[in-house]
């Protein structure tokens, strides 16, 4: 348990992933089930993101806060695109920052060192 945790990115990608395509279920229709569960997936990329942030910043303090604030910048843009949304507001640039932040967090996620190493 502990090695799946701190040790292995696993948990984290499952986390990101699901809420990756929750998001993109309620941009596309937007409903309150989507977006709760979504909420609640945020709270599940959050703690697994930390968990690994907390044994390995060390590694490369500067990026791995890089790291974690472009993941905590990338929900809260999600959060706002769904939020306009809702209200039927436009989303069409909250939505680009959004997507923005999320290629960054994906880039700096898959340089750093644990599991997979695309851009290393
Ligand atoms: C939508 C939000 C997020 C996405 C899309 C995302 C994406 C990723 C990706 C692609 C990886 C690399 C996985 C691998 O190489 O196997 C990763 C690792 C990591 N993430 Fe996230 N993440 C998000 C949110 C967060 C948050 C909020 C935090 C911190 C609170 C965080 C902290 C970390 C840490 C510490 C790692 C390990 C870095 C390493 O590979 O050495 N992430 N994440």
């Amino acid at each position: 348990m502990e090695s799946l945790f701190f040790n292995s990115t696993h948990l984290h990608i499952t986390t990101w992933v699901i809420a990756i395509i929750l998001f993109f279920i309620a941009v596309s229709k937007y409903s309150t089930g989507a977006h709760m569960a979504l909420r609640l997936f945020y709270i599940l990329v959050l703690i697994t993101g930390l968990l690994l942030f907390i044994r390995h910043h060390g590694i490369n303090d500067m990026l791995y806060g890089m790291k974690m604030l472009a993941g905590i910048l990338t929900i809260g843009l999600m959060e706002m695109v769904l939020v306009r949304k809702k209200k039927g507001k436009d989303t069409s640039k909250v939505l680009i920052g959004a997507i923005v932040l999320l290629i960054v967090t994906l880039y700096l996620g898959f340089k750093l060192p644990m599991g997979l190493n695309f851009f290393a």
